[in-house]
C-alpha cells in the first residue's frame, strides 16, 4: 500500500509508546500517577451541560451553516468584544470542531508548497505536523528557560525569509506555560508588520493566567496588527469542554471564507449541541471559570515548589496554562540501576517503568532535556507523584 506523502511525513507522536506502556501497566492493576493529561479534570459546568440537554430535547440536532449559527458566532464576537477589546464582523470569525480544527483550516488555506512558517520551540507538537501535512516547512526558533521560553525580535528578525508566510505564537504556551506581557508582543508585533507575516495567535489558555498577570491578545495591539493576526481560542481548556469540540478564529475576512469553504468540504457544520452549550459557556456566568483557575493556581505553586525540592530539578514558574516543564537534563548520561540515561525519553520511560508516573518528555515538544508534566490532575496525585519521582532521582547515579 502507498500511502499519500502528506502522512508519510508526520511523526508518530513520540509519547505514544509511553502512553501504551502506561495503559498496559494500568491493565495489569498498577496504580499509574498521569501528568500526561492535556486537559482540565473538572466537569463541564452544569448551566452549559443544561443547554446541550436542552438543544437535544428541542430537536436542535440537524445541519447548521458551515462556520456555525449566527448565535454562535455573535457569541464568539461579543466575547472578543468583552475579553479582548476586539471588534470583529460576522464575516471574520469562524467555529469548527475545536481550537485544533481551526488551525488545520487556516494552515490549509494560507501554507503553500514551501511556504516557511516560523515555530518557537517548544511548541505543541502539533504545529510542525500541521504545517507538514499542508507541504509547508516549519522554521524552529529556539528559546531557553533563562528567556523563560520566549522568542525575541531579534530572533524573529533572524528567521523571517523571503518564504516565510506565517508565525505560529502560542500564550500562553502549552507545554511551558509561559505567557508573553504586552511589551515582549508589541517588540515582535513590530517585526510582524514591518515583514507583512500573518500570525496565528493560539490564545487557547488565555483564561489561565496567574500571579496577576494581564493576558493580552495579539490582535488587540493596532489595526495593523489585528489585520495580520488570526486568533484562535475555543472552549476545550477554560470551560472543561475538550470532548464538546468547540473552537473558533477570528480574522481577515478572505482568509475565514477560504476555512470557511475548506470546512463545507471536509466536515460540514460543527456540532449543533455542542454549538448550543459553547454559547451558554461564552455568555454565561464565567465563575467557574474562575474557581477552576484558582485551583489550578494552588495546583501550580505546589508542582513548581515540589519539583524545585528535589536535587538535580529545576522548574521555572510557569505564569499560565497547567503545565510545569522542568529541566532534568542534569541526568542525562547518568545510570538508573545499571541502565544509562540516554535522553529525556529514557528519563520517562524509566520513571514509567519503575514508579508508574507518566511525564511527557520534552524532547517531543522540540526541548530535550525537560519533561512536561501537566497539574491538571488532584492535588493529592501531585504530591504522591512528585514524592515518588524525588524516589527515583535519589536512585539514579
Ligand atoms: C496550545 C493548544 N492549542 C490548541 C489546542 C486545541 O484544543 P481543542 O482542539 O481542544 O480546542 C490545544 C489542545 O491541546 C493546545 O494545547
Amino acid at each position: 500500500m502507498k500511502l499519500a506523502k502528506r502522512v508519510t511525513v508526520i511523526e508518530p507522536s513520540a509519547t505514544l509508546a509511553l502512553m501504551a506502556k502506561a495503559k498496559a501497566l494500568k491493565n495489569e492493576g498498577k496504580k499509574v500517577l498521569e501528568f500526561q493529561v492535556g486537559e482540565p479534570d473538572f466537569d463541564t459546568p452544569d448551566h452549559v451541560k443544561q443547554e446541550g440537554i436542552k438543544a437535544i430535547e428541542e430537536n436542535f440536532t440537524h445541519y447548521t451553516p458551515n462556520a456555525g449559527t449566527l448565535e454562535i458566532k455573535k457569541a464568539v464576537i461579543e466575547k472578543l468584544k468583552r475579553d479582548n477589546n476586539l471588534t470583529y464582523e460576522l464575516n471574520e470569525v469562524m467555529v469548527s470542531n475545536g481550537g485544533k480544527h481551526c488551525l488545520f483550516n487556516a494552515t490549509m488555506a494560507l501554507v503553500d508548497t514551501g511556504d516557511e512558517v516560523i515555530i518557537p520551540a517548544p511548541y505543541w507538537v502539533t504545529y510542525p505536523e500541521c504545517v507538514k501535512i499542508a507541504d509547508g516547512v516549519p522554521v524552529f526558533i529556539e528559546t531557553t528557560s533563562e528567556n523563560d521560553f520566549k522568542i525575541t525580535p531579534e530572533q524573529l528578525e533572524k528567521a523571517i525569509t523571503d518564504k516565510t508566510k506565517v508565525l505560529i505564537l502560542c500564550s500562553p504556551s502549552n507545554p511551558t506555560g509561559s505567557v508573553y506581557t504586552k511589551e515582549e508582543l508589541e517588540a515582535l508585533a513590530e517585526v510582524v508588520v514591518k515583514h507583512q507575516i500573518i500570525v496565528f495567535a493560539d490564545e487557547m489558555y488565555e483564561k489561565l493566567v496567574y500571579d496577576d498577570l494581564e493576558f493580552v491578545s495579539f490582535a488587540s495591539l493596532g489595526e495593523e496588527v489585528k489585520k495580520l493576526t488570526l486568533t484562535f481560542n475555543g472552549v476545550s481548556k477554560a470551560y472543561a469542554m475538550t470532548g464538546w469540540r468547540i473552537g473558533y478564529v477570528a480574522g481577515d475576512k478572505e482568509i475565514i471564507k477560504a476555512m470557511d469553504s475548506l470546512q463545507s468540504h471536509a466536515t460540514s457544520c460543527p456540532n449543533s449541541i455542542a454549538q448550543k452549550a459553547s454559547v451558554a459557556a461564552l455568555l454565561g456566568s464565567q465563575e467557574p471559570l474562575e474557581e477552576m483557575r484558582k485551583e489550578f493556581d494552588e495546583r501550580r505553586k505546589l508542582m513548581v515548589g515540589a519539583l524545585n525540592d528535589i536535587p538535580g530539578i529545576s522548574c521555572r514558574i510557569p505564569k499560565g496554562a497547567f503545565y510545569a516543564f522542568p529541566d532534568i537534563s542534569g541526568f542525562i548520561g547518568k545510570t538508573y540501576k545499571g541502565e544509562k540515561i540516554n535522553s529525556d525519553s529514557d528519563f520517562a520511560r524509566l520513571l514509567l517503568e519503575n514508579y508508574y508516573v507518566v511525564a511527557v518528555p520534552g524532547s517531543s515538544f522540540g526541548a530535550p532535556g525537560f519533561l512536561r508534566f501537566s497539574y491538571a490532575t488532584s492535588r493529592e496525585i501531585i504530591q504522591e507523584g512528585m514524592e515518588l519521582l524525588k524516589k527515583f532521582v535519589s536512585e539514579i547515579e
